[in-house]
């Protein structure tokens, strides 16, 4: 650990996230009201690897709190998972006098953080995906966004699937997670959910719903199906020449990533970006911040990537509940 914080850098990786400049701008005014120098790391760990590295003034973050992707740019940088590229980053943050680093990202990126802050970095990752998939927080910035964009496409692909009397499966991002899914599943009325954690892949039962969902007078049939899924054309295919409905396939894709914050978003993100500051100048390091039961708190890395997450089983059932 380093003895004292003179120097932070901040850096966002893996998938970009509706917020992540919020929390950029958090990081780097946070710090500068507190003393600091700042530095801006570009395209995640690559550009620590690459010395792709910038000096933050209160100004280079003017006017993007509202903006989508991030101004640093991310990426995947898999070289970092190898120790010889993680001492390298080590030893370029002490060249570059950075004593200290906030890592927006999710899970992989934070085994990156974890990683430097054994070389003798601070690190703090600050939950930044859209799939809500990190178990030590019930928030992670873009999802709000993100499930927000989602719920409109799905709005409209319903429309037209209403007029048509069509059955419509459309499929959200999320990963190996069905957060998006399930939330679009209830905001969007869907008569079925399908979320990786739960779906056993019995094609037979949706066919008999949307054939049951028609005898009721039902004039269209939503699916919302998951990323994590997938193959939802062939299924499409499989569920029309079953039942004789007619049945489309939408993938949303990137669409889901990107567009203007909510303001959930960039209040999250502005909160946990100045708290990653905070517990860095306390002496924290190895930490990542989550939100858990309406406070701001944090974990230890190591705890954090140990815990599990599972779709809650009354929200499940409410999803289904409803379809009647
Ligand atoms: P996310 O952070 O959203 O989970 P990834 O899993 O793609 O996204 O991880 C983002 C980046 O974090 C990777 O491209 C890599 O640079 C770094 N990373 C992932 N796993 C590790 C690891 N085991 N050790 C060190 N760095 C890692
Ligand atoms: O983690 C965010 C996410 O958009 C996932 O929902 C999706 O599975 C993945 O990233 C796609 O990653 P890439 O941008 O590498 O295609």
């Amino acid at each position: 650990m380093a003895d004292e914080i003179k120097t932070v850098a901040v850096l966002t990786s893996g998938g970009d996230a509706p917020g992540m400049n919020a929390a950029i701008r958090s990081v780097v005014r946070t710090a500068i009201s507190r003393g600091l120098k700042v530095k801006g790391i570009k395209k995640g760990y690559n550009g620590l690897l690459n010395e792709d590295i910038i000096d933050m003034q209160p100004r280079n973050v003017s006017d993007i709190i509202q903006r989508g992707g991030t101004i640093l740019g991310t990426a995947r940088c898999l070289e970092f998972k190898k120790a010889e590229y993680q001492k390298k980053g080590a030893e370029i943050c002490r060249k570059h006098g950075i004593d200290g680093i906030v890592v927006i990202g999710g899970d992989g990126s934070y085994r990156g953080a974890q990683a430097l802050s054994r070389l003798g970095i601070n690190t703090v990752g600050v939950p930044g995906t859209i799939d809500l998939d990190i178990a030590c927080t019930d928030y992670t910035i873009g999802f709000d966004t993100a499930v927000n964009t989602a719920m409109e496409a799905i709005d409209k692909v319903k429309d037209t699937s209403s007029s048509h009397e069509r059955c419509s499966i459309i499929e959200v991002m999320g990963r190996n997670a069905g957060y998006i899914a399930l939330w679009c599943g209830i905001a969007n009325g869907a008569e079925d959910v399908l979320l990786p954690e739960k779906y056993d892949f019995n094609e037979q039962e949706i066919i008999n719903h949307i054939i049951e969902s028609r005898k009721k007078g039902k004039t269209h049939h939503l699916i919302i199906n998951a990323e994590g899924i997938g193959h939802s054309t062939s299924m499409a295919r499989r569920i029309e020449a079953a039942t004789g409905v007619e049945t489309r396939a939408t993938i949303l894709g990137y669409m889901q990533r990107g567009g203007n914050p909510t303001a959930m978003d960039r209040y999250y993100a502005s909160i946990m970006g100045a708290y990653a500051v905070d517990i860095m100048l306390q002496g924290k390091t190895n930490r990542v911040v989550g939100y858990r039961n309406g406070v701001f708190t944090d974990f230890d890395i190591e705890d954090a990537l140990k815990m599990q997450k599972n779709i809650d089983e009354y929200q499940f059932e409410v999803a289904h509940l409803l379809t009647v």
